[in-house]
């Protein structure tokens, strides 16, 4: 796939998006060695300086919209791949917190930010941050990076893996056209059944244990009244 690579820029996933807007429809490959305004999840900001890796990458029509959601799963299987290829030895220590950080030990190495516009029909912007060579420490959820994990890689390198890892699971998504192959690789690395944890959303805090993610990517836990479907939110671990 085609790859601008920046120095500097504001966002690499609003750079994709204003690609979109002015009808690029990819697909193509965004990076940037550092971001004056990188953007995370729920609004929250991504810390961007260099040495780390800042990839979107702009899709078109990559799914039905109903089944778009999907992709950011996809993305999280891709990014595991990558960096158990560039950091075998941390491959034991990696597991998935849904929906799509890449946690090593328990802290977040990686996060993901799917964004859409649909001006030109759908296209998906999957903006990727992987911590290579530093960490914030202010974050919400515990933070670390692959150097400071004994496994250091430049940017350059996670990229090469990252790009191929993810044409790999895209074309995997699309030969089984459906969910049931992403959900079980995910499931496979994600909390063991039964894991404590509590999930924030918006102001609001719900405890249970880790059952499953259901066919549209939905964390299931049980709680006191029983299962609990959860479509978003923040899961933090619940120490009983
Ligand atoms: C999260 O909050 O966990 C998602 C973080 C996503 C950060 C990446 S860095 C590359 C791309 N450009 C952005 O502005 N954000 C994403």
């Amino acid at each position: 796939m085609p790859h601008l690579a920046f120095q500097a820029i504001d966002s690499t996933n609003a750079e994709a998006l204003r690609r979109a807007r002015d009808g690029e429809t990819g697909p193509v490959w965004i990076t940037a060695e550092r971001q004056s305004a990188g953007r995370g999840r729920r609004g929250r900001a991504w810390t961007s300086a260099s040495g780390n890796l800042f990839a979107s990458l702009l899709l078109a029509d990559p799914a039905p919209i109903p089944e778009a959601s999907q992709i950011s799963f996809v993305t999280a299987l891709a990014v595991h791949d990558a960096v158990c290829a560039v950091a075998p030895s941390l491959a034991p220590r990696l597991t998935l917190k849904w929906p799509n950080d890449l946690l090593c030990g328990g802290r977040k190495l990686s996060g993901i930010l799917v964004e859409g516009e649909t001006r030109h029909g759908l296209v998906v912007v999957v903006g990727i941050g992987i911590n290579c060579a530093h960490h914030p420490d202010d974050t919400l959820y515990p933070a670390t990076d692959l150097a400071a994990e004994g496994a250091a890689a430049s940017p350059a390198a996670v990229f090469l893996a990252l790009a191929g890892a993810m044409r790999a699971r895209l074309a995997e998504w699309d030969r089984s056209r459906g969910f049931a192959s992403i959900r079980d690789a995910w499931l496979a690395r994600g909390p063991v059944p039964g894991t404590p944890l509590m999930v924030r959303f918006e102001g609001t805090e719900t405890a249970g244990r880790f059952e499953t993610i259901d066919g549209h990517g939905n964390l299931l836990i049980t709680g006191d009244e029983g299962v609990q479907k959860i479509a978003a939110g923040d899961v933090f671990p619940l120490h009983r």
